[in-house]
């Protein structure tokens, strides 16, 4: 139909409706209302909103895609141990990226990529940060795929990480390093 104009912009709170139904229609997961409250609120989240300029009667400024983020200690994450630790440097942090989602009718328009280039720049920004991470679920094929193209690294399989409905499936982390890891 029309041409998409997309633009980035942080997630605010006037975006709270459309991003709780984004989440519980993307995702198989349920969130807590305290997630999406700290999304829209920049409460120890970082995000980003894709939104398409070009949409008619008021949508114009309407999510069509999002990721969300949170700056988290290494040393107390589970691949603390993969970086060089520095007693000296305490506070070596890490970029976990919490969600990421775009609307069907927008997909593999090259969103999604964009959008984990705004975190990766994000998270290049913080001299204390070394990498980016993330969780994925075993069989979602497109995400595994987007992370691969993106040159993130696969580093580890994790039995029955998730619990969806009483069953268990397994997750890949998804480490891109930066400032020299
Ligand atoms: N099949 C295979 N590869 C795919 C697919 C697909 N359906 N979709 C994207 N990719 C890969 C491709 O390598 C693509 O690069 P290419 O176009 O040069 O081949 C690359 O990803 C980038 O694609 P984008 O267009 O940027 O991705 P899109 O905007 O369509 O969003 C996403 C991808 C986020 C996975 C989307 O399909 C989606 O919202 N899915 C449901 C929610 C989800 O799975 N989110 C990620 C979960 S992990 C997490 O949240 C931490």
């Amino acid at each position: 139909s029309h041409r998409p104009t997309i633009c980035y912009r942080p997630i605010q709170p006037s975006d709270l409706e459309v991003l709780e139904r984004l989440h519980a229609d993307i995702f198989p997961i349920r969130y807590e209302e305290e997630f999406f409250q700290s999304v829209v609120h920049a409460r120890d989240i970082v995000s980003w909103a894709a939104v398409d300029r070009s949409r008619p009667n008021g949508h114009s400024d309407e999510l069509i895609g999002f990721v969300t983020a949170r700056i988290v200690l290494a040393k107390e994450t589970e691949i603390g141990d993969l970086l060089i630790y520095d007693p000296l440097k305490p506070d070596q942090t890490l970029v976990y990226i919490l969600t990421l989602g775009v609307v069907e009718t927008y997909r593999n328009l090259g969103i999604a990529r964009a959008l984990i280039r705004q975190v990766i720049k994000y998270a290049s920004s913080i001299p204390t940060c070394h990498a980016v991470y993330l969780h994925v679920i075993s069989y979602n094929i497109p995400a595994i795929h987007l992370y691969k193209k993106m040159s993130f690294k696969c580093i580890r399989r994790l039995q029955g990480f998730y619990l969806i409905n009483g069953q268990h499936y397994d997750s890949f982390l998804f480490v891109y390093y930066v400032n020299g890891g």
